[in-house]
């Protein structure tokens, strides 16, 4: 099953499970549509040729949705239910931070199950990475490249605004590997102050463009201390709903300076097409030790990246925790700045 938001990388995790789970000589059934599929007991039987070209192919062929059981009536319940009846030896739920608390309830209930890691916020406690995080930062950098020489032949500010929920992960990332001159991220209350500061030093220095990266969910107070935020909004399905700050930066930084400021809004560019080398990689490998995590019964838990190799946390102990921005790195965006 695939739940939650989608990335790039999800395919090539499914690949993985289907293949080493077929070499042990063991049958994979796909649950369509994340916990939706699982209450409305839709599957699709998974083969080898379905695995063909998955490697390099942005998506699910799952498919997905935010469908949270806890909202659900019943949810939990029904799941479990529906599990037994599916005659199911295990379930792997490549998911995100929602997807993991629900598999954390699941399987304190008894279901046998383990996660795989994946959302492009990087975000996900006990991992040093998730499935889809390398692809939106590779956007991001490429979008940073491109607005580099459009910005530098107008002599404007060019806001672009990322995704990332309440991390800065995709932000920071980005600005390093775009050489940003300005990071904002929800980790910090960035002054408005040393933004205007940034602008007029490089301008003294005839560098009269700025690349600005701000998250989703970033801070800025203006002078008089006002705080600047995205104002609070809901998906369908209660999900926070961010985006929209690019603009509001946009419109103070035009008022206070009389720069001639753009802004682009990634959005979901980040999620879609082909994962990079270093997803698929990390979707492989998640998806073999799922596997291997299966056959030998160690349920209840996440298959993880520490360090350089892979390993395992329990569910419990991951679950409901926001992974934050390394500060380290937002240090080292900071030499960068203006
Ligand atoms: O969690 C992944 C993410 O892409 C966030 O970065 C973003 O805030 C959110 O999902 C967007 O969700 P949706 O696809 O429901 O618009």
């Amino acid at each position: 099953m695939t739940g939650g938001g989608d990335c790039s990388g999800l395919n090539a995790a499914i690949r993985a499970v289907v293949r080493a789970a077929e070499r042990k000589g063991h049958k994979v059934v796909g649950v369509l549509s994340g916990w939706k599929g699982l209450l409305e007991r839709s599957y699709r039987p998974l083969s080898l040729s379905d695995t063909s070209g998955l490697l390099s192919l942005g998506g699910t062929i799952l498919g997905s949705s935010r469908v949270n059981p806890f909202k659900v009536p019943n949810g939990l319940k029904r799941c479990l239910e529906n599990y037994r009846k599916a005659r199911l030896n295990a379930l792997v739920v490549v998911g995100g931070e929602g997807t993991l608390k629900i598999a954390a309830a699941l399987s304190a209930k008894g279901l046998p199950i383990v996660v795989i890691p994946k959302t492009i916020d990087n975000d996900t406690f006990g991992t040093d990475a998730t499935i889809g995080f390398d692809t939106a930062v590779q956007v991001a950098v490429d979008a940073i490249d491109r607005l580099h020489t459009t910005a530098e032949s107008h002599d404007r500010v060019m806001i672009v605004e990322v995704m990332g929920r309440h991390a800065g992960w995709i932000a920071a990332c980005a600005g390093i590997g775009g050489g940003a001159d300005a990071v904002l991220v929800p980790e910090e209350v960035f002054d408005f102050a040393e933004l205007l500061e940034i602008i007029k030093a490089r301008t003294r220095r005839g560098r009269g463009y700025s690349i600005f990266v701000v998250s989703e969910d970033a801070r800025i107070r203006l002078p008089g201390s006002k705080v600047l935020r995205t104002p609070v909004q809901h998906d369908e399905y209660g999900d926070v709903k961010l985006g929209g700050i690019g603009e509001v930066l946009a419109r103070e930084i035009r008022k206070r300076t009389g720069s001639e400021v753009r802004v682009t809004v990634l959005g979901h560019i980040q999620r879609g097409g082909a994962p990079t080398a270093a997803d698929r990689i990390l979707a492989t490998r998640l998806g073999v030790a799922a596997v291997d995590m299966v056959l030998k019964k160690e349920f209840g838990r996440m298959a993880v990246l520490r360090g350089t190799k892979i390993a395992s946390i329990r569910l419990e102990d991951a679950a409901g925790i926001t992974k934050r921005l390394d500060p380290a790195l937002l240090r080292v965006a900071r030499v960068f700045f203006g």
